[in-house]
């Protein structure tokens, strides 16, 4: 069995980041978490770091490091979504106060240090605005050498969510993403043209229900909380779990379908500001700068993830021996 691999998560919970942590921490055999880096988002940089603590407390991992990182975007300050994900950025359940701390290292002076000294290439997997990613890399460029594969919830092919034109992470910082897109690297792009599949149901949460431990029955009272904002908004049969599907990539590629295009970022102060304008014809026959996903197999997905989920109902899983069924 291959051993696990390095992993960054940068993300800003939010209910869907909150799940996307839970399932890296339930897969220690795949995944060595290095650290958590966190940015303003859907809520302010407090919340979405108390809600990191939150998620690392109720996997019982308060071994996990997380960095608070920049609390606004390079342009102008992020625009937050607590009508989707509430005040603090996780409506449903009263989860406690987390006893754990944020470390006091920067997110980009760890993200960082980190790379530059890893033995290993790591992977980065991104489920909010990209602000310390950008940060970090235009302080030290070298990082992208030492990053095995970048994995991003972002952008759209279609309509937006937060503007008519632009996916939210994207919208939040723009110029963030043009420093990605224009690394040098080919980040995985994870937009709503395939997040807007992986839907919750009612059944499913019966589901999870049925699983009986206290990580299921938390992320439940949240999705419960989160299903109505989708369904009244865009019109969707569920809530859309974004950044679970970053996770479902890593762990299962084979779910999913896309190709290497050219992106670009809509840097203007216009009503398209933020959107990603993807070439997937090659019309323009630019270099290709990313890899859109634009399929999932759905039911594949939930699999993965029930799967993921019922193992907190079991022994210390870092007893796991078994890979993912
Ligand atoms: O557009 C969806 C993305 O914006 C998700 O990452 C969600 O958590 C919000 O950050
Ligand atoms: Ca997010």
């Amino acid at each position: 069995m291959s051993k696990p691999r390095p992993l960054i998560l940068d993300c800003d919970p939010g209910i869907d980041d909150f799940v996307a942590i839970l399932m890296i921490l339930a897969a220690p055999e795949k995944f060595d978490l290095l650290g958590i880096t966190v940015t303003g988002g859907n809520v302010p940089l407090k919340y979405t770091t108390q809600n990191a603590l939150k998620a690392c407390e109720l996997a019982g991992r308060t071994d996990v490091k997380v960095y608070a990182g920049c609390p606004a975007a390079m342009m102008r300050s992020h625009t937050y979504e607590s009508d989707v994900h509430g005040e603090t950025g996780l409506k449903g359940p009263e989860l406690p106060l987390p006893t754990m701390k944020a470390q006091s290292q920067h997110a980009v002076d760890f993200l960082i240090d980190t790379l530059m000294t890893s033995k290993e290439k790591v992977i980065l997997a991104t489920t909010g605005p990209l602000t310390n990613i950008a940060v970090a890399i235009i302080r030290e460029p070298r990082i992208l050498d030492h990053i095995d594969e970048i994995v991003t919830m972002g952008g759209s092919m279609e309509l937006g969510n937060i503007t008519p034109a632009a996916e939210f992470n994207f919208y939040a910082d723009p110029e963030a993403v043009h420093i990605l897109l224009t690394s040098g690297k080919l980040p995985t792009l994870v937009g709503l043209d395939v997040t807007h599949h992986v839907l919750t149901t009612h059944d499913w949460f019966e589901e999870l229900d049925a699983l009986d431990n206290p990580v299921a029955y938390a992320l439940v009272a949240m999705l419960r909380a989160f299903y109505d904002y989708d369904v009244q908004t865009y019109g969707l049969t569920g809530g859309a779990l974004h950044d679970p599907a970053v996770i479902a990539y890593l762990l299962k590629p084979d779910l999913f379908k896309g190709q290497n295009v050219h992106v670009e970022m809509d840097l203007s102060f216009n009503i398209t500001r933020g959107r990603s304008t993807v070439d997937w014809y090659d019309k323009r026959r630019l270099e290709k700068n990313a890899h859109v996903l634009n399929k999932i197999d759905v039911k594949g997905f939930f699999i993965l993830l029930t799967d993921l989920l019922s193992r907190y109902g079991t022994s210390s899983l870092s007893q796991q021996k078994t890979g993912l069924s």
